[in-house]
Order: structure tokens, then C-alpha cells, then sequence
């Protein structure tokens, strides 16, 4: 139903003539013709540095998103670090308070993982209602890269943690000092001390040279630029934890320490970003992640949530990544509405909208992971909305 166009065949310039010779870019770029496939930011912030630019997911394939198009968020700009100069001092509760180079760290065992990433603000404006009419804007704080750099553990053994251990303080060299408090548990079991990011050293972007990771955790939580590490007996209730990252509830009261990014899914092809030129066969395609571990099964719905369909699921699902879903599907032209819903391994389902406002209110501005729904119209023109 696609593809047949009555175009005589003919010879391209470019086929006429050798083309550029290589290292017409040294570090590599994409074709001229994807300028459009950036990331993007809401505009300006009242403190330049202070913003955040999102992920074209709408423009990504498979699972993994290229770092230059990896969303940003800085509380207050990106430091430009000299990796010679660059130290993390580990502190506290700690038998042998070290103070590590670079160089030190990275002699140390090492590992590669791919997770995802995501800021806990992502679909943040949702609560309210349906938020932007743009998958870019609405799922962007959101990227799935291959993690390398040494597990925390290794480096905690080293220092000796003292037996009344039980949080852990990383700092941020960048003007903010960004500071947030991590279980000892957590530390101990995954955490990463990341020096690079799809194969490349970190870009000062994303904490060049060196970041804390957590995987499955708020992405506020990695904390880039990482200087400073102190082990101390209780958390340490930083303004990240005390005022920021924390979600309001209807009661007045806000819940703190909300780690885990919730099971979430969204559909990335057809969305807002797009417009179907014609009725006919398209590829409904999209994303599912979870923090609590490996995506079990995701539903499509092409009718506005009446019946649901198991979607294909892109191998490999790994523990703690994107994993992409596929879904074949022939619209007739008629107005519809498209939604995925992802369950994880736990058996936990993403709820709807309506279930988690009624569970928390419209107060929050974090940890929105509702089923998101895309409108779409007859002239093939794609909207966000609740149903
Ligand atoms: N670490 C420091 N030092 N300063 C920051 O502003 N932003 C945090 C976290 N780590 C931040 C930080 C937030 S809110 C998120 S979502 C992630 O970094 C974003 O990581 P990225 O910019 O590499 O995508
Ligand atoms: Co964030």
C-alpha cells in the first residue's frame, strides 16, 4: 500500500562525481539533511546555564541515543574541567580518606552497561493535564547510553567504609555543588563512577570527567562534574532533597527520597512531532523502561484504550534500558486515539492518568509515568490528551 510512484529513473549529480574525501569531518557528523534532529530547549532561563534541552525521541531508532543529541540538564551551566586538575576526595566514615586523580581511577577495574537515563521532571506537565504537543517536549529528559567507568563498591573498599556507614554525600564540581544523598546499599551494589559514554570519554555536557551513576534511579541522583564523596551516618537532607525532588501531595505533605523511576512507555512514531500524510500501513513504534528492571510485556491500543494488542518487543531487553516496542497497524483515516501501556518483571502495570491523580493529586511536578495518548485527526495532524 506504499511506495508505488509513477517518476521516470534518473541519474543523481552525486553519482556522477566522486564525492568528499574522508576526514571532510575529523569527528563525524550526520547527513546535511538531518539538521532538523537536535536537541531542543523551552528558550531562554532567567540564570544562563540553568536550563535543560531535550532528546529528539521522536527522530531515534533502536535503543541507544547518540550522545550529541543526549538531553542536558545543568543547574548551573557546564563547567569546563581540565582532567589533570580534576580531583574526587571520598571522606567521612571512612578508615582511609583518599583524595583520587584521575588517572588513579581510571587504572581501577572497570565495567560497560547500558541504562537509561531520566530526569525525574520528565512529563512533569502532565499532572495538570495534557502538557506540550510535542513528544520532544513532553519525553525528551529521557537517553539509554553504554555506561563505562568503575563500580562504586570498588572504589568504597579501597577507602574502608566505617560499620556506622549508611549514606553517602556526592558533590558536583559545577558552581551549583550539586549535592544529593545516596543509600549505602545502592552505593554498594551498582552505582558507577562513569568516565565514558558510548565508547567516548564523557562530554562536558554530561560530567566530563567524571559522573556518579545510578541506574533505574532520578536522574538528579547521577550527579555530573562528581568532586566529593562523604560517608556519614544519616542522609544528608541537601536543598535537592529537602526542597527539590520531593513531590507535593494533596494533603499538603510531600513524599522525599523518591528514588526509583517508575515503569513507563510512550509511543515515539506516530507522535505529535509528525503528521501521517495518508491513510494505509504505518509501524506504531515506541519506548519502555523501567528502574525496577527488565520490561515483561507492552500493550498497544489503537482505539482510545477499548482493546488492547501485545506489542513486539526488540531484543536485547536489558535490566534497566530503553527497550523498543513495535506495532503493525493499518489506519483507515477515521479519528483515533493511540496508547502503550509497559509491564515490568514485578508485574507492576503503568497506570493511567486518572489512577495515579487520583493516588497523588496535581501538586507534584516529578515522577509523572502515566500512559501518554496521542490523538489523532483526520487530517493525519497528532495531539497529546488525556483519556
Ligand atoms: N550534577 C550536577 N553536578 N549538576 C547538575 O545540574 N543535573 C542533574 C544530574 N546531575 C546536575 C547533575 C539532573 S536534574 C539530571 S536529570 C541529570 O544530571 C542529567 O544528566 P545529563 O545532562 O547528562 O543528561
Ligand atoms: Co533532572
Amino acid at each position: 500500500t506504499t511506495g508505488a510512484r509513477a517518476e521516470p529513473l534518473t541519474v543523481a549529480p552525486w553519482s556522477k562525481t566522486p564525492g568528499e574525501p574522508v576526514l571532510w569531518h575529523p569527528y563525524g557528523q550526520p547527513s546535511p539533511y538531518e539538521k532538523n534532529v537536535v536537541r531542543r530547549s523551552r528558550g531562554a532561563t532567567p540564570i544562563p546555564g540553568a536550563n535543560s534541552s531535550m532528546t529528539p525521541l521522536q527522530n531515534l531508532h533502536g535503543i541507544i541515543t547518540p550522545t550529541g543529541l543526549v538531553f542536558e540538564r545543568h543547574h548551573a551551566g557546564i563547567p569546563q574541567i581540565d582532567p589533570e586538575q580534576h580531583r574526587l576526595a571520598v571522606h567521612g566514615l571512612v578508615a582511609r580518606p583518599t583524595i583520587f586523580t584521575m588517572e588513579d581511577l581510571v587504572r581501577l577495574p572497570s565495567v560497560s552497561r547500558i541504562h537509561f537515563l531520566e530526569c525525574s521532571g520528565n512529563t512533569g506537565r502532565e499532572w495538570k493535564g495534557p502538557g506540550t504537543a510535542s513528544l520532544q517536549f513532553s519525553h525528551g529528559l529521557l537517553s539509554c547510553c553504554e555506561w563505562t567507568g568503575v563500580p562504586l563498591s570498588v572504589v568504597l573498599e579501597e577507602v574502608g567504609i566505617k560499620p556506622e556507614g549508611a549514606w553517602i554525600l556526592a558533590e558536583g564540581a559545577d558552581s551549583a555543588s550539586m549535592t544529593r544523598s545516596i543509600p549505602l546499599s545502592k552505593a554498594l551494589d551498582d552505582a558507577l563512577l562513569v568516565y565514558a559514554q558510548n565508547g567516548e570519554r564523557l562530554r562536558p555536557e554530561h560530567g566530563y570527567p567524571l559522573r556518579l551513576f545510578l541506574p533505574g534511579f532520578e536522574g538528579n541522583m547521577s550527579v555530573k562534574w562528581l568532586r566529593r564523596l562523604k560517608v556519614g551516618r544519616e542522609p544528608f537532607m541537601t536543598r535537592e532533597e529537602t526542597s527539590k525532588y520531593t513531590d507535593s501531595m494533596p494533603d499538603g505533605t510531600a513524599r522525599q527520597f523518591t528514588f526509583l523511576m517508575e515503569t513507563k512507555s510512550v509511543i515515539t512514531f506516530p507522535a505529535p512531532d509528525h503528521r501521517l500524510k495518508e491513510k494505509g500501513f504505518y509501524e506504531i513504534s515506541g519506548l519502555a523502561w523501567t528502574g525496577r528492571g527488565r520490561i515483561k510485556r507492552v500493550d498497544v491500543s489503537t482505539d482510545g484504550g477499548r482493546s488492547w494488542s501485545v506489542a513486539q518487543l526488540q531484543e536485547p531487553v536489558l535490566d534497566r534500558a530503553l527497550t523498543r516496542f513495535r506495532f503493525p497497524w493499518r489506519w483507515d483515516g477515521a479519528p483515533t486515539v493511540l496508547q502503550s501501556r509497559a509491564v515490568d518483571e514485578t508485574g507492576y502495570v503503568q497506570p493511567k492518568a486518572t489512577q495515579l491523580v487520583e493516588a497523588r493529586g496535581v501538586e507534584s511536578n516529578y515522577h509523572f509515568n502515566a500512559i501518554q495518548s496521542w490523538r489523532v485527526a483526520s487530517d493525519g495532524v497528532i495531539t497529546n490528551v488525556q483519556v
